[in-house]
């Protein structure tokens, strides 16, 4: 027997929030969902034409569900809306069946446990209004990503509250990744339910697999306690992370000797318990989860008393940061230790094709290596980026740069490349590629408005869109290659490029993973 759900209420309108609450709303026409957060101008966003999250598939799902929908999506539009965005905390967690907290959970910064343990801030914050709110029997999910024992937490977190009041605490964490959100919640590898090991936490976790029932097959929805759940949400990261890492270790081998890591990659690969996922050498992995749960793991077990087992995890994280100065470090070489003078272009800023997410950007560790030789100008291209994020990092990163007055924001790859002694692919954007042909799996939403077909002209978020290109056209290399001025570098960090058809354009590759 499970309780029927009519509300539902996700806090949090970020990357996992929106998405989630979306396709949640999709499958379950009878349910109203509601996104809540504390940032009215978020909030606003999420109920314009121009979403604060860049996702493929994003933009035509909220029309088709939001309560305000708009011709054209490919959804049906014969349904009743049934997504909503709110600041009202009161009013919307009151009547909520089922709330799930998807607020932000980063790395904390200061006193105990800096830099590895979570910061549980912004989570507490949120909860204490669920605590104040929510109606009795409502099911708490946590879908951020929290350390172990975190449900435990909320448990006597809201009998302190409340006392006597039955709620239910569910961990269901989120392994969507940012560039195939949609993707991944439509079609999820599996869907992970942890609850409490009663009749009523049960029959919690058979409630909310009701809602996903209603597109995931049931074979995919696995329960199981609390705690495995939550460390099944780190472990995850974590051994993604450590393929990324291994593979890392290598390219520095390949680098020296005569292999190919891309070959090394495919060779092991082919084994199938090995699989051919996630082995693509690179800068190192960016955005705002691999660093942040492996730092978490680690504290966790070093809190139990298990240092080797923190230690071995931790070597994962100090591997990928000796990926990214490695790289700066080849740059600098190769320009025999002097960047005095030079101009170098950075192709991406975002961590990873698709999205346009500027947190732990691997660009800005590059340039903040790069910034230490005095360069003559650091030129950046991002196709999804927003300008204004872009410096916010890099003034964060290097709190001096607008002094130094050597960073521009270009809005088209080739002016950005122009005149530069080097170019620098930092992100795998299938764009940047020299291999016509080879299509990218997404394509850039081509449906998403423009600013003339929409706002006021004093709209802020159609200014910066406006500023972004409207195409993934493919750059021209041999545009690029002809505009570059002597020594004519192009560092490729993402073993994206064809070395061999990029060299007959009269440049100098250096390629990760390849020995130049
Ligand atoms: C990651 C996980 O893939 C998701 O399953 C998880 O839900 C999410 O974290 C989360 O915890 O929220 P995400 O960080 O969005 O998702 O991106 P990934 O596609 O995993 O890429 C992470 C980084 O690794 C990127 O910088 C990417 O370029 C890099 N990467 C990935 C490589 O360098 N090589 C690879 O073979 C794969």
């Amino acid at each position: 027997c499970t309780h029927v759900v009519e509300n539902v209420c996700v806090v949090g309108a970020g990357y996992v929030g929106g998405p989630t609450a979306a396709v949640l709303a999709l499958h379950n026409p009878n349910v109203k969902v509601e996104v809540l957060d504390r940032d009215p101008r978020r909030i606003q966003q999420w109920k314009s034409p121009h979403l604060p999250v860049h996702e493929p598939g994003l933009d035509d799902l909220v029309r088709s569900v939001r309560d305000d929908p708009e011709n054209g999506s490919k959804y049906s539009t014969q349904r009743q809306p049934n997504l909503n965005f709110s600041c009202d905390s009161a009013r919307v967690l009151a009547k909520a069946d089922i709330i799930f907290m998807a607020v932000n959970t980063p790395t904390k910064m200061f006193g105990v446990g800096a830099g590895c343990a979570t910061n549980m801030a912004a989570f507490d914050g949120a909860m204490r209004d669920v605590a104040a709110h929510a109606k009795p029997g409502a099911i708490i999910v946590e879908k951020s990503t929290v350390p172990g024992g975190t449900a435990d937490r909320v448990r006597k977190m809201l009998s302190a509250h409340r006392p006597g009041v039955p709620f239910e605490v569910l961990s269901n964490p989120e392994f969507l990744a940012e560039g195939s959100a949609v993707q991944n919640l439509t079609v999820p590898d599996r869907v992970l339910i942890g609850s409490a090991a009663t009749p009523t936490g049960r029959q919690a976790a058979r409630t909310l697999a009701g809602l996903y029932a209603a597109w995931v097959p049931k074979e995919r929805i696995l329960e199981t306690n609390t705690w495995s759940s939550e460390l099944a949400k780190l472990v995850a990261n974590a051994m993604l992370a450590q393929r990324i890492s291994s593979i890392n270790s290598i390219s520095a081998i390949c680098e020296r000797t005569g292999a190919d890591v891309d070959q090394v990659a495919k060779a092991i690969g082919m084994d199938a318990r090995i699989g051919p996922q996630f082995l693509k050498a690179g800068l190192g992995f960016g955005g705002s989860c691999f660093r942040k749960d492996i730092a978490s793991l680690a504290y966790l077990a070093e809190s139990l008393g298990l240092d080797d087992v923190a230690s071995y995890w931790r070597q994962v994280n100090t591997m990928n940061e000796r990926q990214r100065d490695r790289f700066a470090r080849k740059v600098i070489d190769r320009f025999e230790g002097n960047l005095v003078g030079h101009k170098l272009a950075i192709l991406g800023f975002a961590f990873k094709k698709n999205t346009g997410d500027t947190r732990e950007s691997l660009a800005m560790e590059v340039i903040r290596s790069l910034l230490e030789e005095r360069p003559a100008e650091i030129a950046i291209f991002d196709p999804y980026c927003r300008p204004e994020d872009i410096m916010r990092e890099l003034e964060i990163a290097c709190p001096d740069i607008s002094e130094r007055g050597t960073i521009k924001l270009h809005t088209d790859p080739h002016l950005a490349c122009s005149q530069a002694h080097a170019v620098l692919v930092v992100t795998d954007c299938d764009q940047f590629r020299n291999t016509p042909g080879k299509k990218p799996r997404w394509t850039h939403n081509t449906s998403e408005p423009t600013a003339s077909q929409t706002c006021s002209s004093d709209c802020t978020d159609c200014r910066s869109l406006s500023a972004r290109p409207t195409t993934s056209e493919p750059i021209e290399w041999p545009r690029i290659a002809y505009n570059m001025v002597e020594p004519k570098w192009v560092f490729d960090g993402r073993g994206l490029l064809d070395v061999a058809e990029l060299e007959k354009l009269g440049v100098r590759v250096d390629s990760v993973g390849r020995r130049a």
